[in-house]
């Protein structure tokens, strides 16, 4: 299920943070995880089963009744179980009304979970 992201999941949020391809530099995946924790139009969330091994990043767009998925990444040891599209499909689910999209970064997998 997804969980919302607290100060106390920081570690393994960035562990999680640092498989996306721009988020490799230290620097950069710092100042991403302060963007969430600042801004209220960002939402970071984990993704627990026994253990939480999934992370989806969020920004809220009001004037367009959108979210944009601006993160996703699943521990390299669960890949290709399904756990990228589940997360998709619960973030549908939490937000029935708004309009999924992505952004540069994640256009490649949202848009194969056109069906999630
Ligand atoms: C992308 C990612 C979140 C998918 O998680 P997952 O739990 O393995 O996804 P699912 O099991 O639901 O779906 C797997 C399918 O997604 C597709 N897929 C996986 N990674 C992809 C990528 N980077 N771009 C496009 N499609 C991708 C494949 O078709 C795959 O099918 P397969 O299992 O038959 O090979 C995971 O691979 C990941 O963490 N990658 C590193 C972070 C990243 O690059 N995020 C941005 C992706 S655009």
């Amino acid at each position: 299920m997804l969980i919302r992201y607290k100060k106390t999941l920081e570690k393994i949020a960035m562990g999680l943070m640092s498989f996306m391809p721009n988020e490799k530099d230290l620097k950069k995946l710092q100042q991403t995880m302060k963007e969430y924790e600042a801004e209220e139009n960002r939402q970071l969330f984990l993704w627990k089963e026994e253990d939480i091994i999934g992370l989806l990043g969020i920004l809220f767009h009001a004037d367009q009744n959108a979210i944009e998925i601006q993160h996703i990444s699943v521990n390299p040891s669960h890949r290709h179980q399904g756990v990228g599209k589940r997360m998709v499909k619960s973030l549908k689910e939490m937000y029935p009304d708004k309009e999924i999209i992505s952004n540069e970064d994640t256009a490649a997998f949202i848009e194969k979970c056109d069906l999630c």
